[in-house]
Formats: C-alpha cells, sequence, structure tokens
C-alpha cells in the first residue's frame, strides 16, 4: 500500500512510519514544527512541507492518510488558540474532503481530551464530550467534520481517541520530563498529586493504528485502561532512578488540563482483537534501556 503520514516526523508519527515501511510505501510530511529525539529510517519518503498547503495531489497518489499533524499539546494550544484552529481544524477539514473526493481512507489522531473532566471512569466512547481547552475544542471538531463526510459523501474513516502515550524519543511531555528531571537531581514539581492518568506505551499504540488500516467506521478509545497517579508516576520513575536525590514537590493543578482520565477500551480490544501488552514500569524500563544505548 501507498500510506501518507501527516505530522510523520513527530513522536508518533516516527514509530508509525518506520513500522509501516518494512511492507509500504511511506511518505511522510511534516514542517517539524514540534522537535523529538526520533528519526525516521531511509525507507520512508519525508517531505519537510506544511499541511497547510495544498496536499490534495499527495493525497491522491497514496491509498491511506494518517492525520497526526496537529498542534499536540494543550498549553501550547492554550498560548495559540489561533494556530491550533489554523491547523488542527482548517487544514484537517481540507485533508477530509481531498480523502472524500480521491476516495481515500482516513485515520485520524483524536485525544482523550474531547471528553475533558467525566464523573465516571473509566470513560466509554459515547460519552458526553466536554472539550476544556483549545485543543480538546480542535480535536472535537475535527472529529466532527470527519464524521459529517462519512455521513455526506461516504469517506471511509476511523478516529482513534488516543490517552497519554509515551517512549523514547519524545520530549516535553510529563513522563521524559520526569526522567529528565531525576537523573539529573532537579525537584520535581507535580501539578495537583490526585491527577489521574492513563498511560500507553507507543508500541501499543502503534499495533492499534496499523490495524485500523483494514477497518472502517470505528471511533476507539486507545489507552491502557489502567489509572496512574501523577503521585505514583513520580515515585516508579523516582524508584528506577535509584541514585536520584531529586525531592517531590506538590503544585496546583494547571488551569484547562483535565484532572482524571481512565479509558474504556473495551470495544478497542474485542473489535481489533487487541489488548495493550507494555505496563508503565516496563515501558519506562524500556526508556532507560534506549537512553543507555545512546
Ligand atoms: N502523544 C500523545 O499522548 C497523544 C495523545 C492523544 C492524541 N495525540 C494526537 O496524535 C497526533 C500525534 O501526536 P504526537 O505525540 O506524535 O505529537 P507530535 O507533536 O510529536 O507530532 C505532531 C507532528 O505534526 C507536525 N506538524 C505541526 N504542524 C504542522 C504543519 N503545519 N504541517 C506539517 N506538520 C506539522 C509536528 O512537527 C509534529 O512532528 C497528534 O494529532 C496529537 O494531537 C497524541
Amino acid at each position: 500500500m501507498n500510506i501518507l503520514i501527516t505530522g510523520g516526523a513527530g513522536f508518533i508519527g516516527t514509530y508509525l512510519a518506520n513500522k509501516l515501511s518494512e511492507n509500504n510505501e511511506v511518505t511522510v510530511i511534516d514542517n517539524l514544527y514540534r522537535k523529538n529525539e526520533l528519526e525516521l529510517n531511509n525507507k520512508v519518503k519525508f517531505l519537510g512541507e506544511s499541511i497547510i498547503e495544498d496536499i490534495e495531489d499527495l493525497i491522491s497518489q497514496n491509498d491511506v492518510v494518517y492525520h497526526l499533524a496537529a498542534i499536540s499539546q494543550v498549553m501550547t494550544s492554550i498560548e495559540e488558540p489561533e494556530l491550533t484552529y489554523k491547523l488542527n481544524v482548517e487544514a484537517t477539514k481540507n485533508i477530509v474532503a481531498a480523502c472524500t473526493k480521491h476516495k481515500k481512507k482516513l485515520i485520524f489522531a483524536s485525544s482523550r481530551e474531547v471528553y475533558g473532566n467525566q464523573d465516571k471512569l473509566p470513560v466509554k466512547i459515547n460519552a458526553e464530550l466536554n472539550p476544556e481547552n483549545p485543543y480538546a475544542a480542535s480535536k472535537v471538531a475535527g472529529e466532527a467534520i470527519v464524521r459529517s463526510y462519512g455521513n455526506s459523501y461516504k469517506l471511509d474513516y476511523n478516529i482513534v481517541r488516543m490517552s497519554n502515550v509515551y517512549g523514547y524519543g519524545d520530549v516535553d511531555r510529563v513522563i521524559p520530563k520526569f526522567i529528565e528531571m531525576f537523573k539529573t537531581n532537579k525537584d520535581i514539581e507535580l501539578y495537583g498529586s490526585e491527577k489521574i492518568i492513563d498511560f500507553i506505551y507507543i508500541d501499543d499504540v502503534v499495533e492499534v493504528l496499523v490495524k485500523l488500516k483494514e477497518k472502517s467506521g470505528l471511533i476507539l478509545n486507545l489507552g491502557s485502561g489502567i489509572k496512574t497517579t501523577l503521585l505514583e508516576l513520580a515515585n516508579l520513575i523516582k524508584e528506577l532512578t535509584p541514585n536520584s536525590n531529586s525531592k517531590i514537590n506538590i503544585l496546583n493543578e494547571r488551569h484547562g488540563e483535565v484532572g482524571k482520565f481512565q479509558a474504556d477500551i473495551s470495544e478497542t480490544k474485542s473489535k481489533l482483537r487487541w489488548e495493550p501488552k507494555t505496563s508503565l514500569r516496563e515501558g519506562i524500563v524500556k526508556i532507560f534501556n534506549y537512553q543507555n544505548k545512546e
């Protein structure tokens, strides 16, 4: 298959592109807006361009489009709402329209942020959407556009609402930040110790994304289904960094960030015959092992 990945030089995109390139012709379009420590392999064709440009021709040359390019962090979206909507909504609409016109399958990377804060955990796929920041709103809008083209013009699509994905090579998110701080003996600041996060390891995510290219019309949660508090995470990384003398300080939660989330992944498991395989402890040990090889 010919596969296009927007944002394919990003954290998730690089793992996905490298995996898919084993059996497919993979093209990545990414303007390198957000950096990481990963490299695409030399089988992947890289285009260093923006998806804000017209990419209809590029889409027409592929069979499947994974649309991952986005402002991908809540804090960036709060600082740059205009850019967030331009990219995550407007550019998404153009990609959706091009996939519809050329009859290409679209897999849209959505987020658990669409649910906002929910009273009942784990959060089911049909829970009411409650976006609480520009990033979340942009993903709700992106999903709505995708679904509307599915209903009105038979766009072939899948939507995946990912929880917090982690793995070697990502930067500027809670797990890489904590690891770096424990390793360099800096004190850790927790924005709300009781904040609950559902962490999922990158390989488990890539397995689902690869399976989705054979599916149609699915809207799925993609998490581990396991709750972890920030304090548990910090303690786990501290335990795995025994020589660190960092201290853990607990601060107030940051405005606009979701306080607790755990995904209900029962449909994802049954519809894809998939199970998350890597525990948080195993995933963090894998990151340490990769870092030790650097
Ligand atoms: N990582 C997570 O925990 C997580 C969770 C839920 C959803 N998601 C979604 O999954 C997708 C991938 O996430 P990620 O963690 O790999 O994020 P990422 O920021 O590492 O990847 C996104 C990529 O898009 C690129 N990009 C930004 N603007 C662009 C533009 N104008 N043209 C072309 N490329 C552009 C960036 O350079 C980056 O490489 C995003 O849509 C994100 O919102 C991620």
